[in-house]
């Protein structure tokens, strides 16, 4: 594993220098069609292009890197994570499985070893959907599931996707030719920080993820009266800030109800959003998580009775739109029994676990068998500026995925 330090350690400053493109000063936010995805893209292109890759990006904003095997253009081991970010983010959640992936190549290329399949790198642009609450984007698009109605999606700032791409120099209507046929995919595999603490807990730097927790997400349009915080008695005001909160709540209450589920009010949006007057409009999303599809169907249905009972008690409109239902993906066992021998030939202990995090693995589950390979982040902590690995784990974790490359036997 050793032998894998000098790549950690490169890996660890390349993270560092792809945290210096933030929209913030003070933390880290990248979001989706960005002049910082561009400076990431750009030098994620570059990462690639030095360890001998191919690479561009295609018109879903997603940075694919390709070397090739035997036969030339023959059907890829596609390894990815995302470089966009949640607000004021950690700088491991996505941008470690793309730079582990360009360091497992660089690795190969070092030794003179050339697999006999092709191997492919992605960078995806938007994973976290925090721009346009389009969550997976990019890689739904590559595995064929983009839905040209998410163009019409839009900004905080009223700008449309559709005008999003164009201003990035991307034709939105080349984003369905971009789709890869299952023939065209050996597996895909994923390699990110756990997100949680459960190998923290084991004293393990890395693990095989078994499945990944299925996910709605809805956007809310609370539509109540404004009127003067001074003059509209209690009993006569339609108040949509009132209303969101009761939401929020209740998710809460719903998803402590049984084991295994999650419930999240994130984000609201307030309107006028003024001391002194009642809000008459907000905005707000509803994120639930379950282990099963049939679990996560209940929740989603008793949210959204509530929902329905709490607008018609209050006198406020809301109006539920469902910005993603992505279905709960299990990793394929073969590719488990892969990485669990990879991380028992590089001197760990194989341990399995679940991801109640979103990645995307599960998008490109929709064409190809899928595996993940986790790496110990400190005290579980992610989506926050406080996120950390050690670049021991980053190196298990590299040793990991080169050594499952190396040995890896396609689908029997
Ligand atoms: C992705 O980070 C998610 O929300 O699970
Ligand atoms: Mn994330
Ligand atoms: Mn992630």
């Amino acid at each position: 594993m050793n032998a894998f330090l000098g790549l950690a350690e490169q890996a660890m400053a390349r993270l560092d220098r792809l945290a210096e493109h933030s929209e913030l000063p003070d933390g880290l936010t990248r979001r989706f069609l960005s002049p910082e995805h561009r400076a990431v893209a750009d030098l994620v292109a570059g990462w690639m292009r030095d360890a001998g890759m191919t690479a561009a990006m295609d018109a879903a904003g997603n940075v694919v890197g390709r070397t090739e095997g035997a036969v030339p253009g023959g059907p890829a081991l596609i390894i990815g994570s995302h470089l966009d970010t949640v607000r004021d983010a950690g700088k491991y959640d996505g941008m470690l499985g793309v730079i582990s992936g360009i360091a497992c190549v660089q690795a190969l290329r070092d030794k003179g070893e050339r697999p006999p399949f092709a191997i492919e790198v992605v960078g995806f642009g938007d994973e976290e959907g925090v721009r346009f609450q389009s969550t997976l984007l990019g890689s739904r698009a590559l595995a064929g599931d983009f839905d040209p109605a998410m163009l019409r999606a839009t900004d905080r700032d009223g700008v449309d996707l559709r005008q999003a791409f164009l201003d990035f120099g991307l034709d939105p209507d080349a984003i369905p030719a971009i789709a890869r046929a299952p023939e065209d995919v050996l597996a895909y595999v994923e390699l990110h920080i756990e997100q949680g603490p459960v190998l923290e807990d084991e004293g393990l730097g890395v693990g095989t993820v078994t499945a990944i927790a299925s996910m709605a997400r809805f956007t809310v349009y609370a539509e109540g009266v404004a009127g003067h915080a001074g003059t509209v008695p209690m009993r006569l005001r339609h108040d949509a800030l009132a209303a969101a909160a009761e939401c929020a709540l209740m998710v809460e209450r719903r998803a402590k109800a049984a084991p295994g589920l999650v419930g999240t009010v994130g984000r609201f949006k307030v309107s006028p959003g003024a001391t002194n007057v009642i809000p008459g409009a907000v905005e707000f999303n509803i994120d639930l998580r379950a282990p099963t599809d049939a679990d996560r169907h209940a929740l989603v249905d008793a949210v959204l009775a509530d929902v329905a009972a709490i607008a018609e008690r209050r006198g406020v409109a809301l109006d539920c739109h469902k910005t993603i239902d992505e279905p709960a993906c299990q990793c394929a066992p073969w590719i488990m029994d892969q990485i669990d021998a990879a991380i028992a030939a590089t001197g760990g202990r194989p341990f399995r676990l679940a991801s109640g995090a979103g990645h995307d693995a599960a998008a490109m589950a929709r064409i190809t068998d899928v595996g993940m390979i986790f790496v110990r982040c400190r005290d579980g902590i992610s989506h926050n500026p406080l996120e950390q690995i050690t670049v021991q784990d980053a190196a298990a974790g590299i040793a990991t995925l080169s050594s499952f490359i190396r040995h890896f036997e396609p689908r029997p």
